[in-house]
């Protein structure tokens, strides 16, 4: 969703602004914007369409040593060049960029419109510069404190003044900020994907926290405009990572790069953190010892689309593992069903970016209520990893295409880990410990012998691709595994893909079935197969076209189908390896059909607001 830069220092700002828009691309945008202030005032250029066409057009003469950039995602108001941030004031000496939502920003915009302001565009943020440009305060920070006291809302937003051309005054409330700090000279960003090439030296601000940002320095202050102690720290991260731009290396989209990367990252998820002798788990980072894991009666996964599936895998595993009663409910609707917080649950965020705004407000609502949460979050100091009482980080790697793979399965397998370490304190036996631990060395060339089959898995995505319509179906185990296909499928290839359990086919969607409507079927060798391969035959006998994910060695008897075996693995595990050929599945038939499988239509990498 939106991005924010901003720059000061003894650079022109205008280039290195479009660069780091340029690296905030992924998260999905559809306008974008550049301002610079000098002692000659404020410059803006912004337009709808991409960073590279704003780069093309920037005029020559673009002077400012100080400035702020954006990429939008539209809220309030069409993509249009006028809608596009930097938005200004009524005097062109103010501008503003800003992520969140300013929920008052209706009610303001008729005040201003009472004492004859005109405003020119559809956004919240504009009445945000507008406030800021009508304040008389001494020093461009009271003035930006004045005008948030008006405003109600989420935001990350950024402001420089012509009146005040040293500094940039940003300020964060639910959307996350960061300053970067180099050598005599200072960056701002919502992503650390922006600042990464310049520097790694960084500080998150807190909700409620301003920060003053001169080419010496940066200080941190509330609205009462007293200072607060945030400090720089070097973060842990390879820059490099951050280097490939949408495309890797060789061109090839994000996703599929992201998709091959899976055996390394599964690899470092579990670097570390197998204990082969107790066949159990060390997770440091949930900050739990031995006695408080114990305590723990329930388990309750919260996280938001590809993440919630994946944590309705991971409750499986909880349960079966550890014995303890375990489900995942999507994060977007935990808070408002006024929930009850149990103190002898344990609550699991989960989220690849650490920013998803509904996963942070449950974060935020568990642990006002007293609860304890812990993270399974990939973004090394994200609000969400910042907000848990304690976590795993999945070490995926930055994770840029729109369509989750690689973050996915780091935290199928930081599930596990969770299950062993749950387990192992409670009845999970050695024995069974020492399965598991052996089952997840295994994954990383398992994960690999099924990418080896894309060319296979390519030409069965070609048929699917015709379809208008799908079904996934998949039971118990293998039940969020079609959800997860369906989701991932639709998602790149805009194909209407509807996940189901197998058991409720006869229920109604039978009637959908027809050769038409294909079905991607989860059979995977279990207690379940002979029932499965049953409702198979139903599908069949309706003329519905099959395509089955399996292991070698299961008997399909006399179906036609269109075979896909993953490697066979301890059972338990069996979901994560079911899902990688859907991955692979939906990225081809987005590309068979066309589509940029980076940049879906309507969807953003971050979805940081509500
Ligand atoms: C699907 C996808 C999304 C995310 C969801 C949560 O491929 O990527 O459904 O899983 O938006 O995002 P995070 O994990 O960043 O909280």
């Amino acid at each position: 969703m939106c991005g924010i830069v901003g720059y000061v220092g003894a650079q022109p700002a205008a280039p290195l602004l479009l660069e780091g828009l340029g690296r905030l691309e992924h998260r999905g945008y559809d306008s974008a914007g550049v301002a610079a202030v000098s002692g000659s005032g404020l410059r803006v250029h912004k337009s709808a369409g991409r960073v590279r066409d704003l780069t093309g057009t920037l005029p020559k003469r673009f002077a400012g040593k100080v400035g702020i950039g954006h990429t939008r995602w539209a809220t309030h108001g069409p993509a249009s060049d006028v809608n596009a941030h930097p938005h200004t004031d009524a005097t062109g000496r103010v501008a503003v960029v800003h992520n969140g939502i300013i929920d008052n920003a209706a009610a303001l915009r008729r005040r201003l419109s009472d004492d004859g302001v005109d405003l020119v565009s559809d956004t919240d943020t504009e009445v945000f510069a507008h406030l800021v440009g009508r304040s008389a305060a001494d020093t461009l920070e009271a003035r930006v404190v004045e005008a948030l006291e008006a405003v109600e809302g989420t935001y990350g937003l950024a402001v420089v003044h012509a009146d005040f051309p040293d500094r940039i005054v940003v300020a964060r409330n639910g959307s996350p900020l960061l300053v970067g700090v180099g050598e005599k000279e200072m960056f701002v960003a919502s992503d650390l994907a922006a600042l990464v090439r310049h520097t790694t030296t960084v500080a998150h601000l807190d909700d409620g926290e301003l920060a003053t940002l001169t080419a010496t320095g940066f200080t941190t202050f509330r609205s009462d405009l007293t200072r607060t102690a945030t400090e720089a720290h070097e973060v842990d991260i390879d820059p490099a990572a951050y280097s490939l731009g949408l495309d890797g290396e060789d061109g090839a989209p994000r996703m599929y790069v992201e998709m091959l990367e899976q055996p390394a990252a599964t690899e470092r998820v579990l670097r570390g953190r197998l204990d082969e002798k107790f066949g159990t788990a060390h997770l440091g980072g949930l900050n739990l010892d031995a006695r408080e894991t114990r305590a723990v009666r329930r388990v309750k996964i919260l996280g938001c689309g590809s993440a919630y599936y994946v944590g309705q895998m991971g409750a499986s595993l909880i349960e079966e593992l550890a014995r303890i009663p375990a489900d995942a409910e999507a994060a977007s609707e935990f808070r408002y069903r006024n929930p009850v917080i149990e103190p002898d649950t344990l609550y699991v965020a989960v989220s690849q970016s650490g920013e998803t705004i509904d996963t942070l407000l449950a974060v935020e609502e568990i642990r006002r209520k007293g609860g304890r949460v812990v993270g399974l979050v990939n973004v090394v100091g994200s609000a969400i990893a910042r907000a848990c009482d304690g976590g795993i980080y999945l070490h995926a790697g930055p994770e840029i295409a729109v369509a989750s793979t690689k973050a996915l399965t780091t935290m199928y397998v930081g599930f596990a880990l969770l299950a062993l370490q749950l387990g192992r304190v409670r009845d999970l036996s050695i024995a069974d410990g020492r399965r598991l631990v052996a089952g997840l060395r295994e994954l990383p060339a398992q994960i690999e012998e099924i990418l080896k089959g894309e060319d296979h898995l390519a030409e069965v995505a070609a048929g699917l691709a015709e379809a208008e319509s799908l079904f996934f179906i998949g039971r118990v185990r293998g039940f969020p595994v079609a959800r997860e296909g369906a989701q991932k499928f639709k998602e790149i290839s805009y194909r209407h893909a509807e996940a189901y359990q197998t058991s409720e086919l006869k229920h109604g969607p039978l009637a959908l079935i027809s050769p038409e409507v294909p079905t991607v079927a989860l059979v995977p060798d279990d207690e379940l197969t002979d029932r499965n391969v049953a409702a198979l035959h139903e599908i069949a006998a309706r003329g519905g076209p099959l395509v089955v994910v399996t292991h070698p060695g299961v008997d399909l008897g006399d179906l036609t189908a269109r075979r896909i075996d993953v490697p066979r693995s301890e059972r338990e595990l069996d979901p994560i390896l079911l899902t990688i050929p859907l991955q692979v599945l939906a990225f081809h038939a987005a590309r068979v059909l066309g589509h940029d499988v980076d940049k879906p239509r309507n969807l953003a990498k971050s979805v940081t607001v509500e």
